[in-house]
């Protein structure tokens, strides 16, 4: 490497260190979910925590065949965007004595994440797309698509289950 060379260079360098960069995410997150499901306590809450959890392994295990296909070793490099999601969602919590008040917060918490790990996986399925990479693309909109899901569910618990109308009353 020369005095002047950067690590990424070319749109496939930009891919791979996305892909590096969510695989550490997603790590992140299935350390981080545990402790969430322990402190909720709403039981359409902690479900939907724990099943989100199980599809994140899951999503780890797909970024694996996406690693390989590109005859790469799976790696992930530091974000520090999601550990700010998580280290905020961790004061939050801590900050927070009423039980109902905190399922709420947790909720809002959760749906930041999501919502970063959708803008992530759009990201990445363009750009695996416009350097030709058809074959990781179905694998990324498989994580995006759940990512999506999971969103969804945490609002309808907020909205429709009651969570945040119980932590207002
Ligand atoms: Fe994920
Ligand atoms: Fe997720």
């Amino acid at each position: 490497m020369g005095l002047f060379s950067k690590d990424i260079q070319t749109m496939d360098d930009l891919l791979l260190h996305g892909l590096q960069d969510i695989y550490y995410a997603e790590n992140q997150i299935v350390k981080a979910l545990p402790k969430l499901i322990d402190k909720a306590t709403n039981r359409d809450l902690t479900k939907g925590l724990k099943d989100h959890l199980e599809e994140t392994t899951k999503q780890i295990t797909r970024l694996d065949q996406v690693f390989a296909k590109l005859g790469e070793k799976p790696k992930g490099v530091k974000c520090p965007g999601i550990d700010g999601l998580i280290a905020e969602a961790d004061e939050l919590a801590g900050e927070i004595a009423d039980k109902e008040v905190l399922d709420a917060a947790i909720v809002g918490s959760a749906q930041s994440v999501e919502h970063y790990e959708i803008a992530r996986y759009g990201t990445l399925i363009a750009w695996a797309e416009a350097v030709g990479h058809d074959d990781i693309t179905r694998l990324l909109t498989t994580n995006l698509n759940e990512e999506k899901a999971a969103d969804k569910k945490l609002s309808s618990v907020a909205v429709r289950k009651g969570v945040n109308r119980k932590a207002a009353s």
